[in-house]
């Protein structure tokens, strides 16, 4: 079926008999297959008579070689799927079978993209980015630090680089616009983190998605904040560059070195809101983060430090 798409994502025309021809089927085999296409991947495709047939918006797929041309400090090998339950899972399962990190892992689309806690990450065909970076770990608490903090404030300056000048980080590692949701992180981690581990640096960007009705919360995307249509190799390298410098960075100097940068970043400085750890909700105002990562909440005039995966911040109505 991806083969058949591989013909058609030029946007021109192709004549049923051509395509027939290239994929050594039948003129009604193509006709079947661009059914599915159709309705497995919500893709739009326009059928004239005389024609033949066209995708209604030209694609432009994943492609290894064209990322690592704009991204050459990245030399980590990319591994780019049509289809997974999700690039995270994938990643891990690579891990068990003993591949050697630092390695990517991309899709153009997953079936079981995971948010924090179970949640479900909406990740149509084609429209946006899924990406999971596996770095091994040896021997060091501090290099996991605050790390998903730094992934967050790495895609956000990407996502600022490239014109979405509103984008803002909230605790832990969301990047918003406004209130809308464009990307989120999700680090999963496999091994012992005292000793040797591997992590998984998960990010999902809305890219050129319009719309979709699997997000129960307020997001947005590239295209619709700015207008344009991005190209994700080129997004693809731009984040691995970005991630490069603040990794080393953080690397070096520990999560310390970038604490400022991403209290910066960080849209709900200074607001009123909500901390809901499971049924308990702690109301406050963000002071900022500590040195290792943790939420600083001033709570009925005494500070008070977060940390925990558990953790989800809620602005107030009153904020
Ligand atoms: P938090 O719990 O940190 O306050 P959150 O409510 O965004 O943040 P997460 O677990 O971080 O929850 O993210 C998962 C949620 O993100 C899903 O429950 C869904 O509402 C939303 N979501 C799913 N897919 C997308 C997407 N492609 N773009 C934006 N938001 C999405
Ligand atoms: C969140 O905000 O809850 C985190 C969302 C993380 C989504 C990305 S998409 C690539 C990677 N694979 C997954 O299944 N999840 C992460």
């Amino acid at each position: 079926m991806l083969t058949l798409l591989k013909l058609l994502k030029d946007g021109r025309f192709h004549s049923g008999q051509d395509l027939g021809v290239a994929l050594g089927v039948s003129r009604s085999a193509v006709w079947k297959q661009l059914q599915h296409l159709e309705a497995e991947l919500g893709l739009s495709i326009h059928k004239v008579r005389g024609r033949g047939y066209q995708l209604a918006a030209p694609l432009t797929l994943l492609d290894s070689a064209d990322i690592k041309a704009q991204a050459t400090v990245c030399d980590w090998p990319i591994l780019i799927l049509d289809s997974v339950d999700s690039t995270n899972a994938e990643a891990l399962r690579a891990v068990e079978r003993g591949q050697t990190a630092p390695f990517l892992v991309l899709a153009e689309r997953q079936t079981a993209g995971r948010g924090r806690r179970g949640r479900k990450w909406a990740s149509p065909f084609a429209e946006n980015i899924y990406y999971s970076l596996v770095l091994r770990i040896e021997g060091g608490m501090r290099q996991l630090e605050g790390l998903s903090l730094v992934v967050g404030l790495a895609v956000m300056q990407t996502l600022r680089a490239l014109g979405v000048s509103g984008a803002g980080l909230k605790w832990p590692n969301d990047v918003l616009v406004g209130q809308k949701k464009i990307a989120g992180v999700l680090l999963e981690l496999v091994g012992d983190p005292a000793d040797v581990c591997h992590v998984v640096l998960g990010v999902g960007i809305n890219v050129n998605m319009q719309m979709t009705d699997e997000v129960d919360q307020q997001w947005t995307s590239m295209r619709l904040e700015t207008g344009k249509v991005f190209d994700r190799n080129h997004l693809v390298a731009e984040l691995g560059v970005m991630l490069r410098a603040y990794l080393n960075r953080h690397q070096q100097g520990g999560f310390s070195a970038i604490h400022a940068e991403w209290e910066h970043g960080h849209i709900w400085q200074g607001r009123a809101v909500s901390l809901i750890a499971g049924v308990n909700r702690i109301d406050g105002e963000v002071l900022g983060i500590d040195s290792r990562g943790a939420l600083r909440l001033k709570v009925d005039g005494v500070e008070k430090v977060f940390s925990g995966g558990e953790l989800s911040l809620r602005l107030r109505d009153d904020s």
